[in-house]
């Protein structure tokens, strides 16, 4: 079977997508695999110009972006797209795990492994996201969602939105723009003026914007795999210094901690598996999604964060140590999820 392995991405994550792709190169060249899959990369520049195989192979092989000149066409595709049999999308954040790529190899009517349109779309905006949450009851932080013109509204309005925000959601909150991923543009605020940089901030990079409060809670995260009846892997922990789970934390070698299984009292890993499961169906999820919660210790609240439904997906990231740690290596992860796509 030929394997699309579509990559890179106009996407923030760009760089993140390229280390999950390597790793997924390297699992479909590991026997078994090797004997079923052919692996083509093809290549999507930060400009959003896909480049051929041989081009993405020298991408995986250096791990560095290519220089997007804007000079191509957007849509002249490499002809090996043609051959493509499956296709295994690991893009990161918008353009690729938010619904768009998922309708582009739809109309190709070639299976993709992962999400459809909807389940793609509405687990990306974090308001639409946690809507749906509210409405099949899954317990979450208190937030608010915005619109860029209410944030860049009449001068007299926005002290308005912002007396609003402290009185409902108080500090410290989190600002952040709703489509967007790997902690990119969000701010923790403790303060008006911090409060109002970081409302401007979050507008200029996205149309919706989402305030929450705050919570004070242990991070933990939930693997889930399968289509209309997944299963929930172990829950692991994820531990660091910083202030919050940012951009840095969560790249820099050393930075965070994860703890596989998680040490969590039984019944509290059992709430949050069933939690994951209902999220993922709840957002129409399919294939994979990494589902991830704060559990309040104090008072042992499980709340959820977000669906993921294309998490990091490199050796070390927590989705494959998730399954590896339930009884399912990397490559036979990878091999599964193209099976999930044949469905
Ligand atoms: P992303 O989709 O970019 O991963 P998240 O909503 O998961 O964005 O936020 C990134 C990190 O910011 C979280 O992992 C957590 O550390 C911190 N964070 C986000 N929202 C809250 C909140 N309401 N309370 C406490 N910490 C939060
Ligand atoms: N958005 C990153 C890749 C993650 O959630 O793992
Ligand atoms: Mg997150």
């Amino acid at each position: 079977v030929r394997i699309g392995l579509l990559f890179g991405g106009r996407s923030g994550e760009h760089e993140v997508s390229i280390c999950s792709a390597q790793a997924i190169a390297k699992a479909l060249s590991t026997p078994p695999n090797t004997e079923k899959y052919e692996v083509l990369p093809i290549y999507i520049q930060k400009d959003g110009i896909w480049q051929p195989p041989d081009i993405a192979h020298q991408v995986l092989a250096s791990g560095t972006p290519l220089e997007a000149n804007g000079e191509g066409n957007l849509w002249q595709f490499p002809p090996q797209v043609a051959d493509v049999e499956v296709w295994f999308p690991i893009l990161h954040g918008p353009n690729g795990e938010d619904g768009t790529i998922q309708g582009l190899l739809t109309l190709m009517q070639v299976p993709c492994v992962g999400s459809g349109v909807l389940g793609s779309a509405m687990a990306m905006d974090k308001i639409a996201m946690k809507q749906v949450f509210d409405q099949v009851g899954l317990a979450q932080v208190k937030h608010k969602g915005l619109s860029r013109a209410q944030v860049w509204s009449n001068p007299c309005v926005f002290p308005k939105l912002c007396d609003q925000i402290e009185e409902t959601l108080g500090y410290p909150c989190f600002v952040k723009p709703a489509n967007l991923g790997s902690s990119v543009g969000i701010a923790k605020v403790r303060s008006r003026s911090e409060l109002e940089t970081a409302l401007d901030s979050a507008a200029s990079y996205d149309r919706r914007i989402i305030v929450e409060a705050g919570v004070v809670a242990r991070e933990v995260e939930c693997a889930v795999l399968g289509n209309d009846n997944p299963k929930a892997s172990v829950v692991g922990e994820i531990s660091y210094t910083s202030d919050f789970y940012d951009y840095e934390t969560k790249y820099t070698e050393g930075r965070a901690t994860l703890s596989i299984p998680a040490p969590l009292p039984d019944s509290v890993s059992r709430q949050i598996q069933e939690m994951a499961l209902q999220a993922f169906a709840a957002v129409d999820a399919a294939g994979l999604s990494r589902v991830d919660f704060f559990y309040v210790e104090a008072t042992g609240e499980v709340l959820i964060n977000e669906v993921n439904t294309l998490p990091g997906f490199t050796a070390t990231s927590m989705y494959p140590q998730l399954w590896a740690a339930t009884g399912v290596p990397f490559p036979q992860l990878v091999d599964q999820l193209i099976e999930l796509a044949q469905e």
